[in-house]
């Protein structure tokens, strides 16, 4: 179980989304077209947005629930058991006989930018039981979702915690569009730059863009907007205007799963009741020791490590 220095009541989370295992290349750079390179090393990882996020929740203090699907196979078991190493309730994690786990080749570079391609495999097979679902959400502090799971059914996820009544924080990745009538049911939206103008089409590399894209966003019917700027921090959008979170500087080994661990922290801190830009400080600090480790869910630090880490300077009214 993981352990934490927090003095809240642990915060419930119910988190539907993906679970891959990640095949890990380091190479110097990534291959141009046509191009064949000598790599560095290659790992297999425990990764897939959704269960990186679930990892978080829980090594930030949270009580979680993963719900998702892999399949009948060694990875399927492995990603399984690194969840309940980590405390998280599987009860609603589903094994899909005759479908393959899903799958993500990514590509770290030297400079610690990677890029990923993901192969759904199981994760396509997710089925949302909408009675289970209502229960697993009551009293829950937030449903936690992505988009790598099929898109019909986190729809009816949507619906079904706001329905509910609980508070549903989303990362639209790999983005695509969101129909109309989810957005006033979505709490709070956690976006990169790129995702960022994809939804409201507006850049948002710049905090003041960030900060003008989120408040678009934020129109849409949300109420709080997250903005992140990866080693320029973020944006954290709500009814009282945006303020620009600076990063600590640090070394970046590995990026994977820095978004997926800034989003457990957010969750989990606002879970708490602590404010939007503590939540958003406390989520910076994570993402800032995630990036300085290799791979997905052994990156993704605990509580205690991150309230001992650096504090990052004050955030700044835009
Ligand atoms: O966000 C990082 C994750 O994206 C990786 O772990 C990979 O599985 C992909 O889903």
């Amino acid at each position: 179980m993981p352990s934490s220095s927090s003095s809240h009541a642990p915060p419930r989370i119910v988190v539907l989304g993906s679970l891959n295992m990640d095949l890990v290349l380091r190479v110097p750079h990534a291959p141009a077209a046509g191009e064949t390179l000598i790599g560095h090393s290659i790992a297999t990882i425990p990764g897939g947005k959704g269960a990186n996020q679930a990892v978080s929740c829980a090594r930030e203090g949270g009580k979680v629930h993963m719900i998702g699907c892999v399949g009948d196979d060694a990875h399927g078991a492995a990603l399984r058991q690194a969840l309940e190493r980590d405390g998280i309730d599987t009860a609603a994690l589903r094994t899909a006989a005759g479908e393959p786990t899903g799958t993500a080749l990514i590509l770290v570079e030297d400079s610690g930018q990677n890029r990923i391609v993901m192969i759904p495999g199981a994760n396509a097979a997710v089925q949302i039981d909408e009675a289970a679902l209502k229960r697993q959400v009551q009293g829950a502090a937030f449903m936690v979702t992505q988009f790598e799971t099929p898109m019909d059914q986190v729809a009816r996820a949507i619906s079904v915690a706001h329905g509910a009544g609980c508070k549903v924080l989303l990362n639209p990745s790999p983005v695509q569009a969101i129909a109309e009538p989810l957005w006033p049911q979505i709490d709070t939206l956690v976006v990169n730059e790129i995702e960022a103008k994809t939804l409201c089409g507006q850049a948002a590399d710049t905090p003041q863009e960030a900060a003008q894209a989120g408040q678009a966003l934020r129109a849409r019917g949300i109420a709080r907007v997250v903005v992140t700027l990866g080693a320029r921090g973020a944006v954290a959008v709500d009814a009282d205007g945006a303020r620009h979170h600076p990063a600590p500087k640090v070394q970046a080994v590995d990026t994977t799963a820095a978004g997926d661990t800034f989003l457990g922290a957010l969750a989990v801190a606002l879970g708490e009741g602590q404010s939007f830009d503590e939540a958003v400080r406390l989520g910076i600090r994570a993402a800032a020791l995630c990036i300085q480790q290799p791979g997905a869910q052994p990156s993704i630090p605990l509580r205690a490590d991150v309230l001992r880490s650096p504090v990052p300077p004050d955030w700044i009214s835009l």
